[in-house]
């Protein structure tokens, strides 16, 4: 195994120091370092942070491999600086069995970029109507912890307090797609100003909050873990503040382009833009900015979701939702958040590895640790080429954008799969 000794680089944002990466973990840090046998590389003005971690990424494999597979998610996410990523449940087949789950791990393990944790789903099919096997899945070489129907949400409040209540024997956790589905018929953008001026049908803030609201008081009375997905209203922030100060097991998300994009963007009717849950208001987006800055939002998530060209370049009401999210959550972040790095660190990479309960993820870098970790080069500033991404799918709403930041490099488990900005395979 080849050492790396990374010269001058700033631990999450601490004074420059050597970094020696040997035998998979972090063997030194420290002034002056040498080690003759290390591959040396100059980290002057780059920032180590722990490998992030994305709680919420669609690898559309098994089932829909033109628009993901596992590898070429796997190559994207360590593009953009992650050394493990949570593969959502809802494939073709839908990964509600310990078979899908263990193939889904095993492709992670072939591919050996990230560690690919998957998801198993709450609900046989994604349907709705019947538990799915959430033991056998937690059993399975998998090692299933987080549940869910992602895309759907798990509308029956009977079905949702048993998964709570069956996931809380191995402290399992149920991330719910908080979406009431009676409100959302038919729906095609946020409910507001602009969609009544377009004409468009309004998917209502109030769908989201309600669901929330009903799932932190079922959590509570159970006692079990609940991790909401992609919060993306003022109200929702305002439910799990109010849960929080009661002191509910609840977690949460929010993505980087419910960070960032307002509803108005479907002005343009390019189906890019189009996402579940909505783009929302301006004034949704402070609220949500300030809730991560607070920690009432917990972790920022790509909830990654490419699609083919065919189901995203046509008419908006046809096109799928969802958009590409690993190659560029860190840029997002850092143009939000600014270079708070160990802000940076503790959303991206720490929280989100203690609720997914992924050891040897979210530490460090620290003597001792597993060399899970990415260098960023906050200075550089790069501009989003869709036809220069890894991943198989082109949906980025930041084409043509130029953001700041760039990945250097990402070692997982002391071995590098991203160098000088490149996959090493
Ligand atoms: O926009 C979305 N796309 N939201 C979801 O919840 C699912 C995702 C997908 O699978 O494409």
């Amino acid at each position: 195994m080849t050492a790396y000794l990374i010269k001058n680089v700033s631990l999450v944002g601490g004074a420059p120091t050597d970094l020696l990466i040997r035998d998979g973990v972090v063997a030194e840090t420290g002034a002056d370092l040498t080690a003759p046998d290390a591959t040396v590389t100059d980290g002057t003005g780059l920032v180590a942070l722990p490998g992030l971690v994305d709680l919420h990424t669609h690898l559309r494999e098994p089932g829909r491999e033109d628009a993901e597979t596992v590898e070429s998610g796997s190559r994207a996410a360590a593009l953009g600086g992650y050394t493990a990523v949570c593969a959502m449940a809802n494939t073709s087949p839908v990964a509600d069995t310990a078979g899908v789950v263990e193939q889904v791990w095993r492709l992670g393990r072939e591919a050996g970029l990230v560690d690919v944790q998957p998801i198993g789903a709450v609900t046989v099919g994604l349907a709705g109507e019947r538990l799915a096997e959430l033991g056998a899945m937690a059993d399975s070489a998998a090692r299933v912890r987080i549940f869910s129907d992602d895309g759907h949400c798990v509308a029956d409040p009977k079905l949702m307090r048993r998964a709570l209540e069956y996931v809380k024997a191995f402290d399992g956790v149920i991330a719910q797609h908080a979406e009431e589905p009676r409100l959302t018929e038919g729906a095609q953008m946020h409910e507001g100003e602009v969609s009544t001026r377009l004409g468009l049908t309004g998917w209502p803030a109030v769908a989201e909050e309600a669901i929330i609201a009903r799932d932190v008081l079922l959590a509570e009375h159970v006692g079990s873990r609940l991790h909401i997905c992609h919060v993306s209203t003022a109200g929702s922030v305002e439910v799990l503040r109010h849960a929080k100060a009661r002191g509910v097991k609840v977690t949460a998300e929010v993505t980087p382009h419910h960070l960032l994009l307002t509803d108005d963007r479907a002005e343009t009717y390019d189906p890019v833009y189009k996402v579940n849950p909505p783009l929302r208001t301006a004034t949704d987006v402070a609220a949500l900015r300030a809730a991560l800055a607070e920690g009432v939002i917990d972790i920022i998530a790509t909830d990654h979701a490419p699609h083919a060209v065919e189901d995203k370049e046509c008419e908006w009401a046809y096109a799928r939702p969802g958009m590409l999210g690993l190659e560029t959550a860190l840029s997002i972040a850092l143009d939000v958040l600014g270079p708070q790095w160990d802000l940076i660190a503790e959303r991206m990479s720490r929280a989100p590895a203690r609720i997914a309960g992924l050891e040897g993820h979210g530490v460090g870098p620290a003597p001792g640790v597993p060399a899970n970790l990415t260098l960023v080069d906050p200075a550089a500033r790069r501009t989003i080429e869709p036809a220069e991404l890894a991943s198989r799918s082109r949906n980025t709403p930041y084409a043509r954008m130029t953001l700041p930041g760039r990945i250097v490099a990402t070692f997982l488990r002391g071995e590098p799969t991203v160098l000088d900005g490149k996959a090493v395979k």
